[in-house]
This record gives C-alpha cells, sequence and structure tokens, in this order.
C-alpha cells in the first residue's frame, strides 16, 4: 500500500521545531515558529490563565460533548474581542462565531465552508503571506493566487500594487487579508489604507478573509482590531479567522475561532447551520479546555485586567528586543541600517537576510529562523541577544 508514498518535506515553520529540538548545542535560538518566549525564554503561564484553571480544576466540571459550534460563552467573548462592546451587529445577531482548533482550525472550516458557497472562486494571499495559508487553501480545493504586497526596497507596502490586483480580481474572489502584525513581515496597512481596501473589497464584490492570530501584539487590543471593525461597518461578509494561542499563551490547546459577518440574523442561523456540517465531518465538536480557560477570562473582570496586562507586557517587551537588535547591530558594525524592525509589529521582522544566510545561522551558530528571512523577534532576550546579533552580523558581512 505505501510502497509509492514519498517523503513529504519537513513543514517550513513547524519542522523547524523538530530541527532545533534535535540540535544537541546549548547556545542554540529558535527564531522560527511564532511564539512568545519570556525573558527567561520559556512560553510563559500567564498568571490569568493560571488563576482560571485553577478555578476550573476546583470546580470539577465534567467533560462532556460539547456544541457543534463549541461554548457559547467563549464565541460571545470573541466576537466581542473583535468588533467590540458596543458593535450593531453582535446587537442585531447578524455575526456567526463557532470556536475552532486555533486560527489554523478557523481557516480551515471556512475554507470548506467557502468551497461549498462559492467552488469556482480563486483565493488570493499577500506576497508574502504565512507559509500554511497556500497550503491550507489549496487543500480545500482552491486555485490560490498572491497579491503584492511587500516591497523590500522600502521595507514597507506596494500599496498601488495591491489596490491594482485587488482591483483586478473578478467578484466572489476570497482575498485573505492580516488584520494586524502581518506574518511574516511585520509591516501593516494604516488606517488610511485599510479604509480603501475595504472601499474595493465591497465595491468589486469581493469576499475577505482575514487573519488575525495576534491581536493586543500591534498596539493594543481594540486598536489592532481596526481593519475588522472597518469591514463590518462598511457592512460587508467577511470572514474572521482569529485566535489566542499567541495572546493566551495557550497554543497547545488550539484556541480559535471563526466569525462570520452576514446580513440578518436569519441568515446568521442559515450559516451557522452549514458551518455545524463542515465541523460536525471534520471533527465533530471542538475540545472543552483552553476555550472555557479563554472564556472565563474574558468574561471574568478582575481575571480580564490581569491578562490585558500581561498582553501588554509581553508587547512592551517585543517592542524592547526590537530596539535591542538594532543598536546591537550597528554596534556589531553592520553597514546596513536595520531601523526598518523597530517600525514592524507583532512577533515577526522580515529581517532581509537570505536563505543562504539563514543556512548558515543555522549550521554555524544553531540560531534557526525560516528561510525567507522572517525571524521571530518574540524569541529574543538579553541573554540571546548578543549572540544572535553577531551571528547575523556575521552571516551578511
Ligand atoms: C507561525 O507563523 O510561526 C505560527 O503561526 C505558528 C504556525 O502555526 O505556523
Amino acid at each position: 500500500l505505501f510502497s509509492a508514498v514519498e517523503l513529504a518535506p519537513r513543514d517550513p515553520i513547524l519542522g523547524l521545531n523538530e530541527a532545533f529540538n534535535a540540535d544537541s548545542r546549548p547556545t542554540k535560538v529558535n527564531l522560527g515558529v511564532g511564539v512568545y518566549f519570556n525573558e527567561g525564554g520559556k512560553i510563559p503561564l500567564l498568571r490569568a490563565v493560571r488563576e482560571a484553571e485553577q478555578a476550573r480544576v476546583a470546580a470539577e466540571q465534567p467533560r462532556g460533548y460539547l456544541p457543534i459550534e463549541g461554548i457559547a460563552a467563549y464565541n460571545t467573548a470573541a466576537q466581542t474581542l473583535l468588533l467590540g462592546q458596543s458593535s450593531p451587529l453582535i446587537a442585531e445577531g447578524r455575526v456567526v462565531t463557532a470556536e475552532a482548533l486555533g486560527g489554523t482550525g478557523a481557516l480551515k472550516i471556512g475554507a470548506d465552508f467557502l468551497k461549498r458557497l462559492k467552488p469556482a472562486a480563486k483565493v488570493a494571499i499577500s506576497d508574502p503571506s504565512w507559509e500554511n495559508h497556500r497550503a491550507l487553501f489549496e487543500g480545500a480545493g482552491f486555485e490560490v493566487v498572491s497579491y503584492p504586497y511587500y516591497d523590500g526596497a522600502t521595507h514597507g507596502v506596494n500599496f498601488a500594487a495591491m489596490l491594482d490586483a485587488l482591483n483586478g480580481y473578478p467578484a466572489g474572489t476570497v482575498v485573505v487579508l492580516h488584520a494586524c502584525c502581518h506574518n511574516p513581515t511585520g509591516v501593516d496597512l494604516g488606517e488610511a489604507q485599510w479604509k480603501q481596501i475595504v472601499e474595493v473589497v465591497k465595491a468589486r464584490g469581493l469576499v475577505p478573509f482575514l487573519d488575525i492570530a495576534y491581536q493586543g501584539f500591534g498596539d493594543s487590543i481594540e486598536a489592532d482590531a481596526l481593519a475588522v471593525r472597518l469591514f463590518a461597518a462598511a457592512e460587508v461578509n467577511t470572514f474572521v479567522a482569529s485566535s489566542f494561542s499567541k495572546s493566551f499563551s495557550l497554543y497547545g490547546e488550539r484556541v480559535g475561532a471563526l466569525s462570520i459577518i452576514t446580513d440578518t440574523k436569519e441568515e446568521a442561523a442559515r450559516v451557522l447551520s452549514q458551518l455545524k456540517r463542515v465541523i460536525r465531518t471534520n471533527y465533530s465538536n471542538p475540545p472543552t479546555h483552553g476555550a472555557s480557560i479563554v472564556a472565563s477570562i474574558l468574561n471574568t473582570p478582575a481575571l480580564r485586567a490581569t491578562w490585558e496586562q500581561e498582553l501588554a507586557e509581553m508587547r512592551d517587551r517585543i517592542r524592547a528586543m526590537r530596539n535591542g537588535l538594532v543598536e546591537r547591530l550597528k554596534a556589531a558594525g553592520v553597514d546596513r541600517d536595520f531601523g526598518f524592525v523597530n517600525a514592524q509589529r507583532g512577533m515577526f521582522s522580515y529581517s532581509g537576510l537570505t536563505a543562504a544566510q539563514v543556512d548558515r545561522l543555522r549550521e554555524e551558530f544553531g540560531i534557526y529562523a525560516v528561510s525567507t528571512g522572517r525571524i521571530c523577534v518574540a524569541a529574543l532576550n538579553t541573554r540571546n541577544i548578543d549572540v544572535v546579533a553577531n551571528a547575523i552580523a556575521h552571516v551578511i558581512k
């Protein structure tokens, strides 16, 4: 049966974890996967999470099946975080939200639903985009194209080219947009640009699919939801895949959600019924633990305040690491101006390192990065930052 099965390549991001774990060098640093490590080099267990978990254990809750769409309190909290406390769309019952297995799971159930709805549509992703976007939408049966996004010369967005591409797509094309903290570049659109994107998407009848995995890592929880709220205010039917993996440091619990903006409450009920079919035939219903922790934090004022503070601490520490890296690269005698790293947002920096330089970082120094030059700044700390800066200086000389 399996004699003709080919060996698949390692995943470009998660495959790095495998290689990193197998590396015995004590000075190794994993700048590959998008995970926040604290100053001690550990994935933090947030205080808010710990408290919510203790309360959950004490309550000795049984583990029955959840509804197919997940925990209601979680779904409501997730959509409120995206659309705001006073969202008229939520009040009108026009937003469908289903708990999903992380942001990836949300993208997949959205993609499967869209494939049934718009079988001939193409999906457009940014160039570059998260490594898994293309594979995920192709896996759901779509042809995937890409629209211009990052401009290496300016370390900014080639906005005119992006708009041109969007303007050229036929109605019904699914456009995947990173709502904040663009992965992999760290380069986001500004408010005026988002407004233009919303206008074009609406005018051309495109289907926006927003991916928001880093809400709170850019400027703030509220500010980072700008793109979602602009689409909502424009009453565009929008898909939103959101994730709490990073913002609650609950990577392994697979806490995400798919939210869909519909036109009426009645339409929302029909859309939810179809989503439930997709979920039921994929994994039946979602897990309980992570979502109940997130729901209790978001719905308990004291826990929520603790969480918001911890999220702000993560955001601030990443910013400090960006500054530190830029300074140290300068101090290490690097001519190239790395100041653009300070302007990038979220966990990543598109460093401009070539695939060959990334290979040398790994081989000579045990420093792991994605071959595109994406580095996870959130994995830097005051103990490894000099090693990393000096290694980068070495390979780019
Ligand atoms: C990343 O981009 O590194 C993260 O989103 C983790 C993943 O699933 O790829």
